[in-house]
């Protein structure tokens, strides 16, 4: 069997940034509350008629594609995951591959697994190239959620968390033994659906009984038991950062990085403890970027590829929890 391994990654960020104190104009919330309670200090908004998921997703992988010293026409497959699609369907997969403008009608396929989607797509990727069938493969992360949050008070407590933003990787095949993408691990636990998520659009609020139903309930914009998601994701993230290294016989000392999913500094400090790591063996950009869902992780490993933070025979732990629920983790020898 072959290995895979990311060989270029690139982001896109939208240039509008968003401070707290902006949003403490349009709701009533505060600076130093968005601050104590997730990390967050601005992120950013993409701008209507400009940016989309899929285009933002585009733009970040024409970047991952030039650093892995590819052109578009080595892409064998693209994998793009996100909660906020620029259509109901289809999803922006076929519109990064027309985007792109390639010449081979390579496949597409979203993934729907919102704040775990990146790490979900990494391991199919990684199935995909290690039986062969693929060699260069496109994972994309992408999110716009701006337009789709409620960014009045009553939206508060979910719409300062999250921001806009995409990343992407080549995940390319490889021959190196004990190198590269090393494994993955996937859960989910679909009794905790509705502790984050979206009701509608969707089969539980068709149209034709809108006129019956109260407005709560055909709400359009994210709804979360915050407590309820806190509680769960640090038990969950920890257990499977240590799955991924008990599988590969290594311990956290052993770890050069721990990536998070950005979803509250909080969490990722809490698991930073956990796991007694020092905090430049930790990555975050929350308080930058907000919660980027999908897109958090490829972010994350394009700046780091930017900065140079990446070295060779590096340990590094990838690891995500969310909507779902589920959640996820990659372990990486560089
Ligand atoms: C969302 C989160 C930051 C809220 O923190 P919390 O300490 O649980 O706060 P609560 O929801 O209990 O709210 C506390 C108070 O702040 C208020 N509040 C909520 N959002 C607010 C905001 N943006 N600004 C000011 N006040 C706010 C609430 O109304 C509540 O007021 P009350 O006590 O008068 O009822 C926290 O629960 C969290 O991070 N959860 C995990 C979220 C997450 O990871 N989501 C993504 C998963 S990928």
């Amino acid at each position: 069997m072959f290995k895979s391994k990311i060989t270029g990654a690139g982001h896109y960020l939208p240039e509008k940034v968003v401070t707290n104190k902006d949003l403490e104009k349009i709701m009533d919330t505060t600076d130093e509350w968005i601050r104590e309670r997730s990390g967050i200090e601005e992120r950013r908004f993409a701008e209507y008629g400009k940016d989309t998921t899929a285009n933002m997703g585009t733009k970040a992988s024409r970047i991952a594609i030039e650093r892995a010293g590819l052109t578009v026409d080595d892409i064998d497959f693209i994998i793009f995951a996100t909660l906020s699609p620029d259509y109901y369907f289809p999803g922006p997969g076929t519109t990064v591959q027309y985007e792109l403008g390639g010449k081979r009608t390579i496949a597409a396929l979203d993934v729907r697994n919102q704040c775990s989607g990146f790490i979900y797509s990494l391991s199919v990727a990684d199935q995909f190239i290690k039986t062969g069938m693929y060699k260069n493969i496109l994972v994309i992360g992408s999110e716009l959620h701006s337009s789709g949050l409620d960014l009045t008070t009553r939206g508060r407590a979910v719409s300062v968390l999250f921001g806009d933003g995409a990343g992407a990787v080549v995940l390319s095949r490889s021959e190196e033994e004990g190198k590269g993408i090393l494994s993955t691990h996937l859960h989910s636990q679909g009794e905790f659906a509705e502790a984050l998520y979206v009701r509608g659009p969707g089969n539980f609020t068709p149209r034709k009984y809108y006129p019956k139903m109260d407005e709560d309930y055909i709400n359009t914009t994210p709804q979360m038991d915050g407590q309820l998601v806190f509680k769960n994701a640090v038990v969950r993230f920890t257990e499977v950062i240590m799955e991924a290294l008990k599988t590969n016989n290594y311990t956290p000392a052993d770890l050069n990085m721990f990536v998070p999913h950005q979803a509250n500094l909080r969490i990722s400090q809490f698991v930073q403890r956990q796991l007694k790591l020092t905090d430049d063996r930790v990555y975050n950009n929350i308080q930058r970027l907000g919660n980027t869902t999908a897109a958090t992780i490829p972010i994350i490993i394009s700046e780091m590829w930017e900065k140079n933070m990446i070295k060779e025979n590096d340990l590094h732990v990838l690891a995500a929890f969310g909507s779902g629920f589920t959640w996820a983790s990659a372990l990486i020898k560089w």
